[in-house]
This record gives structure tokens, sequence and C-alpha cells, in this order.
């Protein structure tokens, strides 16, 4: 019988929700165990100097970590993927292994502040240069791409602000610029949007998220359809020593099972309570990219199927309002994370931006009072009377 996995390599016809089951794993050939095991070994007995079953030391690879590569270059429509550590680990393999001194990089503006630490903190002291651009404004991205750039990284939707970028014009910008284009997938995954069919060149995840899924684990994922790229990340990931775990890996394998279903219940879930907040007379500001309010509604529905689990919005009171509301949650967790089965609730100020300087949050909208919410698996109707409570004692606060 053809297993999926061989079936992965020769019939792409399988649907998305039968590879995030499927794809990259088959059952354990000694005992027959559905699950692919932990490999959890440091090393593999060679059979003779110069012959192995493929694996030699857990560095550089592991069955485990194989099987959810596999998986997940399987349900983003690729050939090829290497699992990191973390996402920031993914992101730093990427730019080692693509940049040497003097190259510049071109980067949407509003992006994870570990991105933007890491360029700016880490690596311009190795003479890295990188140009941080509207890259949802054409003519600002186009005119950027005017200097030579050896790489585009863009993140739509970008994070914290929702802001969209076309990856259909940022892959046709980056060709004519020869330079490579990276999408951070992080926030909607292959379920909701495939950058490489709209020419993207490699994906990054942070599989920390919705990849995973649970709060669970920490990891990163890097996704191509080009060997040569996938060759140099594989040199640069045994080269700096940031492969993923084995048991993280094996979490994340039982997570994506069921990434279809959860980014389906996450966007209905988002659009009920964005479309709660929209209504309701102290929100200020409501972004929500499945809402016709969403100022890049046209292309939010083009290149992405649904809205994503993440609401940006603020309060009339401004920062004060927002910091009381976000201590004021009780189902709600008001935590640093966002993609998973909790709901979270988020001060990027403070927490996930608080590295990115403070003329670059203006610049990308990025306010003192922005509030992030990741929405969860919860009951919607919960999940709404939290907030309500919350918000109703962000107004006393204020009084
Ligand atoms: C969009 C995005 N990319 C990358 C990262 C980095 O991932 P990790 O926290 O797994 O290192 C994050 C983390 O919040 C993120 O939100």
């Amino acid at each position: 019988m053809i297993t999926i996995l061989e079936a992965v390599g020769t019939d792409t016809d399988y649907s998305f929700e039968t590879l995030a089951l499927h794809a990259g794993t088959t059952p354990d050939p000694v005992t027959g165990a559905m699950l692919t095991p932990i490999y959890q070994t440091t090393t593999y007995r060679q059979e003779a100097v110069g012959k192995d079953k493929g694996f030699k030391y857990s560095r550089s690879g592991n069955p485990t970590v194989s099987a959810l590569e596999r998986r997940l270059a399987a349900i983003e429509g690729a050939e090829f993927a290497t699992c990191y550590s973390t996402g920031l680990a993914a992101t730093t393999a990427l730019f080692l292994a693509l940049f040497k001194s003097g190259d510049r990089v071109v980067s949407s503006q509003a992006v994870y502040g570990g991105t933007v630490r890491l360029l700016r903190q880490t690596l311009a002291p190795f003479g890295v240069k990188a140009d941080f651009v509207d890259t949802s404004n054409a003519d600002a991205f186009a005119k950027a791409l005017q200097k030579p750039t050896r790489l585009v990284f863009i993140e739509t939707p970008a994070n914290p602000t929702l802001k969209l970028t076309d990856i259909d014009l940022a892959s046709r910008l980056a060709k004519k610029a020869g330079a490579l284009l990276v999408v951070d997938n992080t926030l909607l995954t292959p379920a909701l949007q495939r950058p490489l069919d709209l020419g993207a060149d490699i994906v990054l995840h942070s599989t920390t998220k919705f990849i995973e899924g649970h709060n669970a684990t920490v990891g990163g994922a890097l996704i191509t359809r080009d060997a040569n790229l996938h060759e140099q990340f594989l040199f640069t990931r045994n080269t700096i020593g940031t492969i993923q775990s084995p048991f993280a890996a094996w979490l994340t394998l039982q997570g994506v099972k069921t990434l279809p279903l959860r980014m389906a219940r996450h966007c209905e879930n988002a659009e009920r309570i964005a479309r709660f907040l929209e209504s309701h007379p102290r929100i200020t500001r409501l972004v929500y990219p499945g809402l016709e309010s969403f100022p890049q509604f046209e292309l939010a529905r083009r290149q992405q199927s649904a809205g994503g689990a993440l609401i940006a919005f603020e309060v009339e009171g401004g920062v004060e309002a927002g910091v009381h509301l976000m201590n004021s949650v009780r189902l709600c967790a008001l935590a640093e994370n966002l993609g998973a089965a909790e709901t979270i609730i988020t001060h990027p100020v403070s927490m996930t931006h608080g590295a990115v300087p403070p003329e670059q949050r203006a610049a990308a909208g990025i306010t003192d009072g922005l509030v992030r919410l990741s929405v969860g698996l919860e009951n919607p109707d919960d999940i709404i009377a939290d907030l309500e409570q919350a918000l109703d004692a962000s107004a006393e606060g204020l009084l």
C-alpha cells in the first residue's frame, strides 16, 4: 500500500486537512506505532565507516524533527523545511545563511519586535544594513528597492498593527531588484495564506504560535521549494546549533493535526469578537482584516482566505484605560504569545515590541494604547463577557 509519505512526493492531490494529519509520518516499521516516536537520542550507531541510516548526530538531524519538517513542507506546498529551537532561531539562521557584511535587507516597518532587535542590535555591528519600510505602500516599497537589496522580509498581517503587504506585488518587486522574498507567515499559517504560491522564495514560521497551537512549545521553521536555499539552511543550522528538540517537534506534530479545524474556529470567534468590539461605544479604533471596515479589506480577501485570529484595538481614555482593561481581564490571559488555544491579551509596547525604537513604533502605528487580542478557542460568549466586564472596570478606573 502506498503510504502518505511516499504519496506526498508523487501526488499532490491530498487536501490540506489530510496532509496536516498524515504527511511526513508512517507507522513505526518495528512496532506499528501510529505516532512517530520521540527519538530522544544524541547519536546513531553506524553500520560501518561511512555507512549510516541517514542520521549521524542530533545537532544535524533527528528523525522526529525530520517528520515534522516533511509535514510542514507538505502543508506549505513546498519540498523542504528545517525546524529550529525557536522562531527567532529560524530568523537568525535565515539571516546568517544569506547575509554577508555590507548586505542590505528591506523589512516591513511593523514586524515582530525580536526581528527588529536582531537586525538593529545583533546584526548591524557585523555590517548588515536594515531599512524598515511601509511595505503596504507600493510607492515607498518600490523606492526602497531601488538601492541594492539582498533580501525582502515581510510580515503580513504585520504584528501587531495587522497592516497587510501585497505578497504578489512584493514578489514582483523583489525579483526586479534581484532580491529574495521571505514571508513570515506566522499569523495566518498555510491554512489561510500560501505565500509560496504568490511568489515568495522562503516562508518563515514561529511554530510556537498557531502551528503548535497549545502554548506548549517554542519552535521555528524555514520552508522553501529551492534545494540550494535548503542546503544553506541545513548547513547554517548545524553550524550554529539551533535545531529543534525532538520533544518539541513531537508536540508540534500533534498540534498540526488540528490546524485546519483550529484556524477555522479561531477566525469564526475572532470575527464575532471584532464585531462586538467595533460596536462598543468605548472602542475608539478597531483593526480586524475580516471586517469590511478594515482599510485593506480588498487585499485581505484576495490574499488570505479569512481574517485570522488577531484583533488590535484602542480604548477611550488612551494608554491608561488600555492598561486598566488589560489588568482587569479574568478569562483572557495577560501574556506574551499569540496563536494558542487560550485567548491572550497583550500590550505590545511594554511586551512584544518593547525592543522597537519609539520612532519606529510611531511610524508603524504601534501606539502606546494599542491592545492586541489573540482570540482563542473558548466559547466566544465567554470571551465577550470577559471583555465587557474589563471595559466597564477600565471606565470606572478613569472616574
Ligand atoms: C510574527 C512572529 N514571527 C516570529 C516570532 C519569533 O518567534 P519565537 O517567539 O518562537 O522565537 C514571533 C514571536 O512572537 C512572531 O510573533
